[in-house]
C-alpha cells in the first residue's frame, strides 16, 4: 500500500487544546495470507471514510494516519503533541501525512464531541505510552488511559460512529501462565496479570470499551494488542525502558555500549510499526472483528540480547554490558498469531532481521535523528 510521504496537510489547531459482547474463542476457518492485493482490496473500503484517530501523531498514529489517508479516507487528527521533547512528532510526520490536526485533550468532552459527531470511525491510540513514565507518574497515567478513553467511549456513543479500535497492548499479559518455562505464546483468552500502572490502565480500557460499546445496536468496537512496535523513525522517550530497537541502535551509535537490563534474557515479540498500522486499518472494516480482541505481533519471540546482535554487526566495536532489570519490565512473551489470522486476516509481513536493518539504516542516514537529550545522558544510556 503506497502511503504519500510528504501528502500536503490541511493543519487546524484549537485553541483547547446489555452486557458486553463476548470475546469467546473462535476455530480458526482461514489462513488465508495477506497478499500486498488483498490488503489493497479491503482497506479500499475504508474510501471516503472519515475516520478520526485519537493519538494520531504519535510513533504508530503517524503512520495509521498517512496509510488511512492514502486509502482515501478523510482523517482528522486528535492528539496534544507533547509525548516528545524537542521535534519527536515532527520526525514521526503527521504534518505531511494529509490529515486535519487538532491539538487537544482527549479529556476534553468539548473537543472530542464535535470531532466525533460526523465520523465513520474511530481508532483510540492517545495514551500515556510508556511503562517507566506511568510508574512514575500514575496520575497522569489515570488522566490519559483511563479518563480520557472514558471521554471518547461517551462522545462516541452519542453520534453513529460505525466503529471504532481501541488500540491496547500485550502488557496486559505481564509474565503470562505462572508456572511456564520459558517465552510462552499469550492467547487472547488467558487470564490476564497486568505488572505495571500502564498495562493496568490498558486493561481496563479494554473492559471499558466492552461494558459501553458492546451491547451498542449501532456502534461497534475492536480491541488490537499491540506487541512490541518498532520502526524508524522510532526515537525513544527520556527515561523509558521500552522499545529496544532505537535505544540498543542509538547507544551503540555514539560508542556506548548496548546495556542488556537484566542479562537481555526477556523476550518481545517485535512488530514493525508497517505492519501496525495495516492491521489497525484493517480492524476497522473487517466483519468479524465485530466485538472482537485480536493480539497484533509476529508470532515470534526475540530476546533483548538477540536484537543486540542484530545491530551490532553495523557499529565495529559494539559493546554489551550487563545492567540491572527496571521494575515492572516483564519477561515477556509472543503473540499467538491464530486469532488475528483468522478474524482479521492478516499477519505481519516484516521479519524482525529487515525491520532492525531498515532501522538501523535510517538511523545511519539520518544525523540528527539522535535527540539532544539522548546525547547528554551519562547514566542509563
Ligand atoms: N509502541 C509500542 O510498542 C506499543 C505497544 C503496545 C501498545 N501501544 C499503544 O499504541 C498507542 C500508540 O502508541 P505509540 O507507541 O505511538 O506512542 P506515542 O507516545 O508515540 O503516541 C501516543 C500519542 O498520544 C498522544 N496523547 C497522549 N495523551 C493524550 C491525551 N490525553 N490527549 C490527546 N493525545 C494524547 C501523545 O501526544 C502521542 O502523540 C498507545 O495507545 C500505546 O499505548 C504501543
Amino acid at each position: 500500500m503506497p502511503v504519500p510521504p510528504h501528502a500536503t496537510a490541511a493543519t487546524a489547531r484549537t485553541t483547547t487544546t446489555g452486557p458486553p459482547a463476548t470475546d469467546a474463542p473462535t476455530p480458526v476457518e482461514t489462513e488465508a495470507e495477506p497478499t500486498e492485493d488483498s490488503v489493497h482490496t479491503r482497506l479500499d473500503k475504508l474510501r471516503g471514510t472519515r475516520v478520526v484517530v485519537t493519538g494520531g501523531a504519535g510513533l504508530v498514529g503517524s503512520r495509521l494516519v498517512a496509510l488511512l489517508h492514502a486509502t482515501g479516507a478523510t482523517v482528522t487528527v486528535l492528539d496534544r503533541m507533547d509525548a516528545y521533547p524537542e521535534s519527536g512528532h515532527e520526525t514521526f510526520g503527521v504534518a505531511r501525512a494529509g490529515a486535519r490536526l487538532v491539538v487537544g485533550d482527549v479529556r476534553d468532552a468539548g473537543t472530542v464531541g464535535p470531532l466525533l459527531r460526523n465520523a465513520d470511525f474511530v481508532v483510540h491510540a492517545a495514551a500515556y505510552a510508556d511503562v517507566a513514565a506511568c510508574t512514575r507518574r500514575p496520575d497522569l497515567a489515570f488522566r490519559s488511559n483511563v479518563e480520557g478513553t472514558q471521554v471518547v467511549l461517551e462522545q462516541t456513543a452519542r453520534f453513529p460512529v460505525r466503529r471504532l479500535v481501541l488500540v491496547s497492548s500485550a502488557s496486559v499479559y505481564g509474565d503470562g501462565l505462572p508456572g511456564v518455562e520459558g517465552p510462552q505464546a499469550f492467547h487472547e483468552d488467558q487470564p490476564l496479570f497486568p505488572m505495571s500502572v500502564y498495562a493496568n490502565s490498558k486493561l481496563w480500557a479494554e473492559h471499558q470499551t466492552r461494558l459501553m460499546l458492546g451491547a451498542s445496536a449501532r456502534t461497534e468496537y475492536a480491541v488490537v494488542r499491540y506487541f512490541s512496535v518498532y520502526g524508524e523513525p522510532q526515537i525513544p522517550k527520556p527515561d523509558s525502558h521500552s522499545w529496544m530497537v532505537p535505544w540498543l541502535s542509538l547507544q551503540a551509535r555514539l560508542g556506548r555500549p548496548m546495556r542488556l537490563n537484566g542479562g537481555g534474557v526477556q523476550v518481545r515479540d517485535l512488530v514493525h510499526v508497517d505492519d501496525i498500522a495495516e492491521a489497525t486499518a484493517l480492524a476497522l472494516t473487517e466483519e468479524r472483528m465485530a466485538g472482537r480482541t485480536v493480539n497484533v505481533g509476529t508470532g515470534r519471540p526475540t530476546s533483548v540480547r538477540e536484537v543486540a546482535d542484530l545491530i551490532a554487526p553495523y557499529f565495529p566495536g559494539a559493546r554489551r554490558i550487563v545492567t540491572p532489570r527496571p521494575e515492572g519490565d516483564p519477561l515477556g512473551g509472543y503473540a499467538a498469531t491464530e486469532r488475528c489470522r483468522d478474524l482479521l486476516r492478516w499477519q505481519a509481513r516484516i521479519p524482525v532481521e529487515k525491520g532492525v536493518e531498515r532501522y538501523v539504516r535510517w538511523l545511519l542516514e539520518t544525523p540528527d535523528a539522535t535527540p539532544r537529550w539522548f546525547a547528554r545522558q551519562t547514566h542509563g544510556a
